[in-house]
């Protein structure tokens, strides 16, 4: 089928935290990618972005900050806007579901289906906080995860042991708005009944679209399909998102489930950028692309098609190209964690740096499995591919062309077999590239782009031209002017994925930024034609920068694991006279050595008050023995003597362990006298 017109659309990021690298990998560098390649061919395309600016977490958040929703959104639109804007993520619009336009539309979209009777009605019972007067969202309750007794779990997870909970499941639960037990109550909701739909999508998907949906998302979807569609909620009991309309009985404190919403936003954010929308969302030849994340597969692929086609006058997508997620170093990326790599703190560490992300990113891109981003692998992919390949080749064609020819495009004289072979293949590279960028294999088409490079590295190195200068000019002339031609290939078949550098390469070159239907030629540099200065494509990153940011890592690694830390459950209860057998005694260290040949042994002698005797104990990585002679000790003086590493240890040292397994000294604060008893 042949397209007349292209809708792109890239999940819309919740408003309630900044956006990380994950985002990037998996949802907007490829569609960014695929969006600039479709405009570089000409094509009509709308690129389509905003953020999701209802749902629980965000008015929990507002709760807890002290501030309203409002406020949470404005916020972080803001901040997420800027990152994609500096990131070179080219949208046609970045736009926002609390605006108005939007809730207009999704109104619509709900007033259309429920006068058409596309809803079924229910009512349920739910948990209410009568305090507050109002219905609790399954995130709104806490209480005892019934599996593994976290008092924390929330109405819909338990976060400490993973498993997925009814708020009805949750044993003593609260209102976390005002902690109060809440009461059951009855709740009337919509539904929108996935079931009669069944069938469509069914065949809508795994008949027709078994072949060129990936096999991620099409296995996604078959499991669905197969486990059988229920009725779905698309109404809550929340007072913040599209309020439901208010002539419908019982529709007082209720607005739209954000999934309800959110995908509507897409449709919205077009109508705010062309009166032209409708042509983008209701004409079977524009084609209808959402690319996202793995976790969004269900609500784009059987929720959303399932709401256009009930509603009936809307196009169904013609793909759904999901990633899978970026971790990182790793571990999976947590917000709550802090465990990612930020936008905005990446470019303060590394400004100017967008396309070496990108790079990184595309390159390893999670097309059929999760992939992990290393700050090592980072430093690799820009010093050995960018740097070595792309831009060493870029930087020798042009200082070699400003050396011989004060920056002027040379003529191409009498062309070999080897320069024709050459010729041939740089023909070739766009028809590859593209066929990469449509089938949404990004890393096979980014790959594609650098062997383009590697090819005119290949061509110099084969040629050396700095050796043939002084007797041959002609032969320079035709060679630089071929390696001119694949820098000016480069600029353009580049900048789908490298769009700084693709500028940055125009402007050395002189020449403006071409369309890819120029790809591919090889004369695209004119003979005569005056190069601007060179300047560097990509800089080296040094270890000390790679560090930095491992170090940054472990900081949070560390932080989070104190965070984590639980106090171990009380032994069972003993009698005093169990107690009373023990002899503890406060002791000073007065000589301390290690063991030889064990990593973790001290023999220490101790001054017990009653006698001065050998202890040997396990400090030694954390103790250096000059450091500890004269510290106060706990020590039980009568434990039965036990013979290590050939040593007799008559009583052992108390010593705190710490979460991270650091053992501390357990003594006095105040001075007190050697053999003191501890009771
Ligand atoms: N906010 C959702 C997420 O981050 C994505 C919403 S996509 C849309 O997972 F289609 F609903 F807009
Ligand atoms: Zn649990």
């Amino acid at each position: 089928m042949i397209y007349k017109r292209y809708t792109v659309t890239s999940a819309l990021p919740y408003a309630n935290g900044p956006i990380h690298i994950g985002h990037l990998a998996g949802v907007y560098v490829p569609a960014d990618i695929y969006v600039r390649y479709l405009r570089s061919t000409d094509k009509d395309v709308v690129f389509i972005g905003g953020s999701d600016e209802h749902g629980v977490p965000i008015t929990i958040k507002a709760r807890q900050q002290g501030v309203t929703p409002q406020q949470i959104v404005d916020k972080y639109h803001g901040i997420i806007k800027e990152s994609f804007r500096e990131f070179g993520i080219s949208f046609d619009i970045y736009s926002r579901t609390s605006n108005l336009v939007h809730h207009e539309t999704a109104d619509d979209f709900f007033r259309n289906l429920y006068n058409k009777g596309e809803f079924v009605e229910k009512f349920s019972m739910q948990y209410y906080d009568e305090e507050n007067k109002q219905f609790l969202a399954d995130r709104y309750i806490t209480g005892t995860c019934p599996h593994c007794g976290n008092e924390k779990a929330y109405g819909d997870q338990c976060e400490k042991c993973g498993t997925t909970l009814n708020a009805t499941d949750l044993i003593n639960p609260r209102s976390a708005i005002s902690g109060n037990a809440p009461v059951m109550k009855e709740t009337r909701h919509w539904f929108l009944p996935l079931d009669k739909y069944e069938s469509f999508l069914r065949h809508w998907i795994l008949d027709t679209h078994k072949e060129d949906w990936k096999t991620n998302v099409y296995g996604q979807c078959k499991s669905w399909l197969d486990q059988g569609l229920q009725p779905r909620a698309v109404t809550r009991d929340l007072d913040w998102g599209v309020k439901l309309p208010s002539e419908i009985e019982g529709s007082e404190g209720k607005v739209l489930y954000v999934w309800f919403d959110a995908p509507i936003g897409y449709i919205s954010a077009t109508k705010e950028l062309t009166p032209e929308w409708e042509k983008y969302w209701k004409d079977k030849e524009s084609k209808l692309v959402h690319f996202i994340g793995k976790d969004n597969i269900v609500f784009h692929c059987i929720i959303f098609p399932a709401m256009l086609k009930a509603e009936g006058s809307f196009i169904l997508p013609d793909n759904v190209p999901a990633n899978e997620f970026m971790n990182l170093e790793g571990d999976k990326i947590s917000t709550s964690r802090n465990w990612a790599v930020w936008l905005h703190e990446y470019l303060t560490d590394f400004p100017s740096r967008q396309d070496e992300l990108r790079y990184v990113l595309c390159a390893n891109a999670p097309e059929t499995k999760d992939n992990d981003f290393t700050w090592k692998d980072y430093q690799a992919k820009n010093n050995n591919e960018l740097l070595a390949i792309f831009g060493n080749f870029v930087n020798r064609t042009l200082v070699l062309t400003h050396k011989y020819f004060n920056g002027i495009v040379p003529e191409l004289g009498e062309v070999n077999d080897n320069d024709k072979n050459t010729i041939e293949e740089i023909n070739a590279f766009p028809q590859r590239i593209a066929s990469s960028i449509e089938n949404y294999r990004f890393r096979e088409a980014i790959n594609e782009m650098m062997n383009l490079a590697r090819l005119g590295n290949k061509y110099l190195t084969e040629n050396e031209p700095w050796k043939i200068f002084k007797t041959d000019e002609n032969r320079v002339k035709t060679i630089l002017n071929i390696s001119l031609q694949i820098c000016a290939n480069l600029s353009i078949l580049c900048e789908p994925f490298l769009p700084f550098t693709a500028g940055k390469l125009c402007t050395m070159l002189n020449i403006n930024q071409q369309k890819w239907e120029n790809a591919g030629k090889t004369d695209l540099m004119k003979e005569a034609h005056q190069l601007s200065e060179v300047g560097l494509l990509f800089q080296k990153i040094e270890d000390a920068e790679i560090e930095m940011q491992i170090q940054k890592l472990l900081d949070t690694k560390k932080a989070n694991e104190e965070a984590a830390f639980v106090a171990k459950a009380a032994k069972t209860n003993i009698e005093y006279d169990d107690f009373a057998k023990i002899d503890l005694r406060v002791g000073c260290i007065i000589e301390a050595e290690k063991v030889p040949k064990t990593k973790k042994l001290l023999k220490l002698k101790i001054d017990t008050g009653i006698d001065q005797r050998t202890v040997v104990s396990g400090i030694a990585e954390f103790y250096e023995p000059e450091n500890i002679i004269g510290q106060k000790v706990s020590i039980l003086v009568n434990l039965a003597p036990k013979n290590l590493k050939g040593i007799e240890s008559q009583g052992m040292i108390l010593m705190a362990e710490d979460h991270d397994g650091k053992l501390c000294f357990v003594s006095p604060t105040l001075e007190v006298k050697s053999g003191s008893e501890i009771k």
